[in-house]
């Protein structure tokens, strides 16, 4: 059976901070952001966007009324939940909508989340082919203020409609994954923003890239040259980038040539978004598919999926037949024409807000969020989420 993403929706904030005042306010060369990490903008999550309200506005963009009463699973993943038992599936489900009868859901693992979704909305699908799975993934990363990650910061999420005979990359059949407890990144339970052992994280990164690369070459006898492009989770844009050199010199010039354009392209939106967590190597699907002309049908697509703690996978897709026609160019393009720059002051001072943790009644001023869903403020512990629309 033919398995696979049918529908991808995005949202992110409408705030970001330019890289290169963040580096002038930090006393670091704009170069060092802007090249060295290669991030030009990164997304602000105002108090009316939580995780909850991102996830809601990237899956309200591609749900029809067919899905909502077919929809009989939904996924989150995320590594920044707004709680400790109520999961972001069961807050959007009435956002959205959906048919109450479906299983809903949050799981984590660091960024892996949204892939472990995704595998098992594709199990799930194999057993009842006729229903749909919505799997998301929605994050703000937070590692602190003045930190050396607070450049590969962001907010955003990616919503995927997985279903049999999908329209936009249908999911080949092999698999390859691998897992291992280290602490490279994490957040316990207490803490706001992550921990971070830098320069560890990124070596576990490369070396879990190249067991599964390795795995999934073994399992597949797919050679590099027979990927049209390979997406990776995109901490940071130049993070893929030192993981896909690795291996660039197992095919000949003119398809590293290809590899490295479409690299690229596949940083477009992460580049100025930031990380996105669980949604990051979604975003740069997204990003590949809606800002590479004349991808054609057929083509395969490599997936790297990373989650920090950690486990890595890499399984691949085949773009389907007028991929085109599903995804929402225009929209995405007014999303990012429409972004407001703020100052690093005033990104400061958004960073440090925080809902009362107290009981106590907050109103948020959710006129100055353009985003259809929003979080309205919280009263005696529960969050208010509405739907402008
Ligand atoms: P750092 O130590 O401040 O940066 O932190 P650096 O000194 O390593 O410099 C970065 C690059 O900029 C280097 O290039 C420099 O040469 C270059 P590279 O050698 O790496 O190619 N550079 C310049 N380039 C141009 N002009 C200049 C200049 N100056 C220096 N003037 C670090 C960097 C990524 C470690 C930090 O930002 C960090 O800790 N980030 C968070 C952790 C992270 O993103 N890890 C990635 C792998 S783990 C992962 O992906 C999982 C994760 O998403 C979490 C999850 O799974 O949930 C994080």
């Amino acid at each position: 059976m033919n398995i696979g993403i049918d529908k991808m929706g995005f949202y992110s904030p409408h705030l970001y901070v330019d890289m290169n005042e963040l580096a002038i306010s930090r006393d670091v060369d704009p170069g060092k952001f802007t090249v060295g990490i290669g991030q030009e903008k990164m997304a602000v999550a105002p108090l009316t966007q939580d995780p909850v309200s991102l996830a809601a506005n990237a899956a309200l963009e591609i749900l029809d009324e067919t899905d909502q009463e077919k929809i009989d699973l939904v996924i989150v993943g995320t590594e920044s939940g707004v709680d400790h038992s109520k999961s972001i599936a069961t807050y959007i489900h009435p956002l959205l909508g959906l048919n109450p009868q479906a299983r809903a859901f949050e799981i984590k693992q660091a960024c892996y989340g949204a892939t472990a979704g995704l595998q098992m909305a594709k199990g799930h699908i194999a057993l009842h082919p006729d229903s749909k799975v919505l799997v998301i993934g929605t994050d703000i990363a937070r590692y602190g203020l003045r930190s050396s990650g607070e450049v590969t910061q962001g907010a955003g999420a990616v919503a995927m409609l997985i279903s049999r005979e999908p329209r936009v990359l249908r999911l080949e059949e092999h698999h390859a994954y691998h897992t291992e407890d280290i602490m490279d990144f994490w957040r316990p339970t207490y803490a706001e923003n992550a921990f971070v052992d830098g320069k560890f994280s990124n070596e576990q990164y490369i070396s879990f890239f190249n067991r599964v690369w390795e795995q999934y070459k073994a399992a597949s006898h797919l050679k590099l040259a027979e990927y049209e492009a390979i997406c990776f989770h995109m901490p940071y844009t130049k993070m893929g980038l030192k993981a896909l050199r690795t291996i660039l010199e197992e095919t000949d010039e003119a398809n590293r040539d290809r590899l490295l354009a479409n690299y690229e392209v596949s940083k477009t939106f992460n580049k100025n978004i930031g990380n996105i967590y669980t949604a990051s190597l979604y975003l740069s699907l997204l990003s590949l598919l809606e800002n590479q002309e004349g991808l054609p049908a057929g083509a395969r697509i490599g997936m790297y999926s990373y989650g920090s703690g950690a486990v890595g996978e890499f399984f691949s897709g085949i773009l389907q037949p007028d991929y085109q026609k599903q995804l929402h160019i225009q929209r995405h393009a007014d999303l990012f024409a429409s972004r407001k720059e703020i100052s690093v002051t005033e990104y400061e001072e958004i960073f440090q807000q925080m809902l009362p943790a107290d009981g106590s009644k907050a109103d948020l001023a959710i006129n100055e969020d353009p985003a259809d869903i929003v979080l309205a403020g919280i009263e005696h512990h529960v969050r208010q989420y509405v739907n402008k629309k």
